[in-house]
């Protein structure tokens, strides 16, 4: 099992992950994204919309406004029910929701170390701002705690104007706040966090067989960044976890550091959402098919994973300390696709560094490589290990001569000699997989 501790490490001193605003002490359940961070999170989104709407005919795309009007919450129900229990220490005024008070939470201020806690109240996780020159409650607004529920609000303006019709979905990529108790275990549970949505549409009668594709599409997806089957398993909700207006729910979970839990939810959400809309708006979301001129409201199918939690999971998937040559080496082992740099390009020397940046600036155009010119090899080599590129091009002196370099593979960390020219081909081959 990965240590948390030193995968947090790694993150913070590779620039991956940094707690936001620092330098004044942080800010709970809010992070910043370093150098490799941003090229990491880029790939998975990339790899995500890829698979969800570039490869297929029936799924488009949306980039809304992070601020809705505020009735769109009322209508889907968050204003009045998105609650978590909420309990605070009379003694040492900690808070916590009251459902992850964990038994060896120990209370700090109390003799017995154990908490004297409240009555749980109800606690809206929804993060609250005001629009224009006055605060009161005429101008209040609401940071979306959801990405979909401006698809629905879409919903007809998109069928629209992008020729479509049921079934066919609509994905979307974008920020979501919400005020969490007890922000977690690392970037798991933030305040701030990115979601990657998609909501199908289809005719009620069959609803559940798109259901069922999109949980065959999601699994193998995850297979496809190389995350291990053995760490994924799906949760299937009960009646008494399932929202009330769910026909179908189940979770893709991995085992994270600290055990098994949710990273994905694929739904069967029935009518729900269109219909909420329709009544609380006066705007009729119902669809008559053209040919059979059957109407009907349609039922929705939704994928909603986490961008920040899926990074944790491909973090920890890569997370990996081996030995070469006798000594221990930590790696990440991150599928090439969505490995921050691809490449590294290492003059052996700084006399041989003009022909190497010849070839980097050639590489660049295809994607992120990086630079390192400085240390032994073998340091070079193993920084870059630990950063999970995939490849490492050295030029030496005999590649003045022979027109070749040293490919590196980070995994096996097997070395072949290449022609020069080759070089962008074959990384893009191994890469990219075209
Ligand atoms: N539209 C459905 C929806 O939002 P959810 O289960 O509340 O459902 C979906 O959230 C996904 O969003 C989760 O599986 C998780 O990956 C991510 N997520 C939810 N809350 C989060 C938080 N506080 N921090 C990071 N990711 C979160």
């Amino acid at each position: 099992m990965v240590d948390m501790d030193k995968l947090v490490a790694l993150c913070t001193n590779r620039g991956f992950i940094y707690p936001s605003s620092e330098i004044y002490g942080g800010i709970n359940g809010f992070w910043d994204y370093g150098p490799l961070g941003v090229e990491l999170r880029n790939n998975v989104k990339a790899a995500w919309w890829q698979s969800m709407v570039r490869e297929r005919s029936d799924i488009v795309g949306l980039d809304s406004s992070i601020i809705a009007n505020p009735e769109t919450w009322v209508a889907s129900g968050h204003v009045a029910n998105f609650h978590d229990p909420m309990v605070d220490c009379r003694v040492c005024k900690k808070r916590f929701r009251a459902d992850q008070v964990e038994a060896d939470d120990k209370c700090a201020e109390a003799e017995d170390g154990r908490h004297d806690l409240t009555e749980p109240r109800q606690f809206n996780l929804m993060l609250k701002t005001h629009i224009g020159a006055t605060e009161d409650s005429s101008s209040l607004a609401y940071l979306r705690a959801e990405t979909c529920q401006s698809i629905f609000l879409d919903f007809r303006r998109v069928m629209q104007s992008a020729r479509q019709r049921p079934p066919f979905g609509i994905a979307q990529i974008g920020k979501a706040f919400r005020n969490e108790i007890n922000p977690r275990n690392f970037i798991f549970r933030s305040r701030e966090f990115e979601q990657m949505e998609l909501e199908f549409f289809a005719e009620p009668s069959t609803a559940m067989e798109w259901f069922e594709h999109f949980r065959e599409f999601r699994w193998s997806w995850h297979l496809s960044l190389g995350i291990p089957e053995e760490k994924l398993r799906w949760h299937e909700h009960g009646q008494d976890e399932r929202a009330h207006y769910a026909q179908a729910a189940y979770d893709i979970e991995f085992e994270f550091p600290f055990g098994w839990s949710e990273f994905e939810g694929i739904h069967h959400r029935g009518d729900y959402d269109l219909r909420a809309h329709t009544e609380h708006s006066g705007k009729d979301m119902a669809y008559t098919n053209p040919d059979t001129k059957e109407r009907y409201t349609p039922y929705v199918i939704e994928t909603s994973i986490g961008v920040d939690r899926c990074m944790l999971v491909l973090l920890s998937s890569a997370y990996t300390v081996d030995e070469v040559g006798g000594e221990s080496r930590t790696l990440m082992r991150f599928h090439p696709r969505i490995a921050p740099n691809k490449a590294a390009v290492l003059p052996l020397s700084k006399k041989l560094a003009e022909p190497a940046e010849r070839l980097i600036a050639d590489l660049r155009k295809r994607f992120a490589v990086d630079w390192d010119a400085s240390g032994s090899i073998g340091r070079r080599y193993r920084r870059q290990d630990e950063i999970g590129t995939p490849y490492c091009v050295t030029y030496d002196f005999d590649s003045e001569q022979d027109h070749q370099v040293t490919v590196r593979d980070r995994d096996t960390t097997e070395q072949e000699r290449v022609a020069i020219e080759r070089v962008p081909e074959l990384l893009t081959e191994r890469v990219l997989g075209y």
